[in-house]
């Protein structure tokens, strides 16, 4: 499978890349910084220089040419400012949408997150933005004709990979790693998974299973 990632440096995107690339899946994606290419040929991944926020529609579209599925794992980040939010998380994802249907990709991912997120706590209003952005971003790729999935996971850490999760419809905010949502994102992208929006956090059932019990 070729597989074209959009924030494939990402803590999220290189994990993903590092994993398909590991199964002999064909990865490149977007990358800002031209010194970011050792670390992507270094797992086995190939890039474009690019920047989601001022590349046309036409280069992404491009850069992601032959490719099987496109994944969105960008992000501006909940403490950015607004118009990069909106750029990245908002424009973005519409941007991907319309690149991955003139490249004639008919299978785009994108990685969201929980719309109930820290509702408990008092967030700044940057957050509130980033969620705002990321839910329309959610809306728009549902209503395009592409076979998408997405992928709302908890808070993310760096803790170690568990191999277990638990995936589905709803789930309960609490937090999961990097490691168990990019295996995750590699299990669905090698499922006939589609069309389906999933929450993700830490649990017990093994990342394959789970994929395979969305099926039943
Ligand atoms: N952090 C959380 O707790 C959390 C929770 C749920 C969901 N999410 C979502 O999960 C995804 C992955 O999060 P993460 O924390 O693993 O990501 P991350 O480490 O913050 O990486 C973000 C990625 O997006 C890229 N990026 C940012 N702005 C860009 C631009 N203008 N053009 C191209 N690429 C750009 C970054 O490139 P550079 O390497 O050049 O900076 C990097 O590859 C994001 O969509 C995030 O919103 C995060």
């Amino acid at each position: 499978m070729n597989v074209f990632i959009i924030g494939i440096t990402g803590g999220t995107g290189s994990r993903v890349a590092g994993l398909l690339a590991k199964q002999g899946d064909l990865v490149s994606g977007l990358y800002r910084r031209p010194e970011q290419i050792a670390a992507l040929h270094a797992v086995g991944a190939d890039g474009t220089l690019g920047d989601v926020s001022t590349i046309s529609e036409q280069e992404l579209a491009s850069a992601a040419s032959g490719s099987d599925v496109m994944v969105f794992a960008a992000g501006a980040g909940a403490h950015d400012q607004d118009k990069m939010i909106d750029a990245v998380d908002g424009d973005g994802v519409r941007k991907a949408t319309a690149a991955a249907r003139s490249a004639g990709i008919s299978r785009l991912l994108l990685v969201s997150v929980f719309p109930e997120a820290w509702r408990e706590r008092d967030m700044p209003k940057s957050f509130e933005h980033y969620m705002a952005a990321k839910k329309r971003a959610d809306v728009d790729l549902v209503r395009s004709e592409l076979d998408w999935v997405i992928l709302r996971p908890s808070a993310l850490t760096n803790d170690p990979g568990t191999g277990s999760v638990s995936l589905g419809l709803a789930e309960i905010h609490v937090d999961i790693s990097r490691d168990d949502v990019a295996a995750t994102i590699a299990a669905l992208l090698h499922s006939v998974v589609r069309r389906r929006i999933l929450e993700v956090t830490a649990g017990s059932t093994p990342i394959g299973s789970a994929v395979t019990a969305l099926l039943n």
